[in-house]
């Protein structure tokens, strides 16, 4: 079955048409990083605005690379939330309107639920390929974090009698952030340092010159669910040691001199940055993906269960990726991880949910709309 999934859930518009939630044979992203860079943060209405635009070119390119026509789609699976919705709205109706005019049925994909079948989906598309795979093994923990979502569920599949039909997947939710993303963290904690946008990739590279134990940030607390996360207090705590200090007076430079300065390489904006900088930003992510990793970890002891997934942009983390791999070696724990391209928004992951869904017999009708605060799964 061939399905065309759309995604328009933040600051990328993307298209894929995926075979069997298993084979990508395209996907298109048109990302916006550069109509937001300036304003080190997404500007919602600008968002929509770049959406209307790109969503017709980017879907006929999803189609013209994967050389089929528009006819020869079976499905289309539309990102119906979380997200924000004037986005979100662009996608929707677009595949909306699509899959009337084409009198193929309809689906609507929890954006979360799409990062979560990446992992699945590369999987597949590993084994088809002949490459060595860790066996998926369900029910998996999986940690879906991102600019938007730091949130933790347990995935189980349900297989009909046989085995013979694809399965059906349930989630619950286990935890999530009560305040930001860690994703949103690393962009915040980047533009208090001017270091650019977004922040988590030019981080990551950054804190490869720092020292991870140079500043003590202790570890996060949190009441209640223990499977929640919080990371405005570390933000918060990193503007503390900035604040008033040279290192206040060091990002303004930085930020000036990045107003004047287009395309700036690894090496240029790390020889704007001071070793006192670099230990901050090192220690930062250090205690970001330290907090990650332990919860992730609890949450799979508590559920009895040995296999991790990871997903969303904060995924393509290389210490992120290494610690977890670290505890998969100690632990005996299989975690997977999708390749960075599909850890970060994308159709294709939308398309492989969707495909499920519509095996299952899914149908939206004329009243599927969009919303801002989509809830994925049972679950507190
Ligand atoms: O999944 P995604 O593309 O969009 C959302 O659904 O939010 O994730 C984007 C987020 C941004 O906050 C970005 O800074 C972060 O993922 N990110 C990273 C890295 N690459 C992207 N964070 C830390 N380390 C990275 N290497
Ligand atoms: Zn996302």
């Amino acid at each position: 079955m061939l399905v065309l999934g759309i995604e328009s859930s933040c600051d990328e518009t993307a298209a894929a048409i995926v075979r069997d939630g298993a084979e990508i044979l395209s996907s298109v992203v048109a990302s916006q990083i550069r109509t937001h860079a300036k304003y080190g943060g997404v500007v919602p209405e600008l968002a929509s605005r770049e959406h209307l635009r790109k969503i017709e070119p980017v879907v006929e390119e999803a189609l013209r690379r994967a050389r089929v026509g528009v006819r020869d789609v079976e499905g289309v699976a539309v990102t119906e939330g979380p997200g924000l919705i004037g986005s979100l709205l662009v996608g929707l109706v677009y595949g909306k309107a699509l899959a009337r005019a084409l009198a193929k049925p309809l689906v609507g994909v929890n954006h979360l639920e799409g990062h979560i079948q990446a992992v699945l989906l590369e999987n597949q598309m590993d084994r088809r390929a002949g490459k060595p795979v860790e066996e998926v093994r369900l029910p998996a923990v999986t940690l879906v974090v991102s600019g938007g979502h730091t949130s933790l569920f347990l995935v189980e599949e349900v297989r009909s009698a046989g085995g013979s039909r694809p399965p059906v997947f349930t989630y619950r939710r286990l935890g999530q952030t009560r305040d930001d993303a860690a994703g949103e963290a690393f962009d915040k904690v980047a533009k208090l340092l001017a270091l650019g946008y977004p922040g988590g990739p030019l981080i990551d590279r950054l804190a490869r010159g720092g020292n991870p134990q140079g500043v003590d940030f202790g570890r996060i607390k949190m009441k209640g669910n223990p499977l929640d996360f919080s990371f405005s207090g570390l933000k918060t705590a990193v503007l503390y040691r900035v604040r008033g200090t040279p290192l206040a007076l060091e990002a303004e430079e930085r930020r000036a001199w990045l107003s004047g300065h287009e395309n700036v390489t690894n090496d240029e904006l790390r020889s704007h940055c001071s070793q006192a900088t670099l230990d901050l930003i090192a220690s930062f992510q250090n205690a970001v993906v330290r907090d990650l990793v332990e919860r992730t970890l609890a949450a799979a002891n508590s559920a009895q269960v040995d296999s991790i997934f990871v997903s969303g942009g904060v995924a393509c983390n290389s210490l992120l990726r290494s610690r977890c791999l670290e505890v998969s070696r100690q632990q005996g724990i299989s975690v997977l991880f999708p390749s960075p391209g599909l850890c970060t928004d994308n159709a294709a992951m939308i398309a492989a949910a969707g495909y499920y869904k519509l095996q299952a017999g899914e149908r939206a009708d004329a009243t599927l709309t969009a919303h801002a605060a989509l809830p994925l799964g049972a679950g507190g």
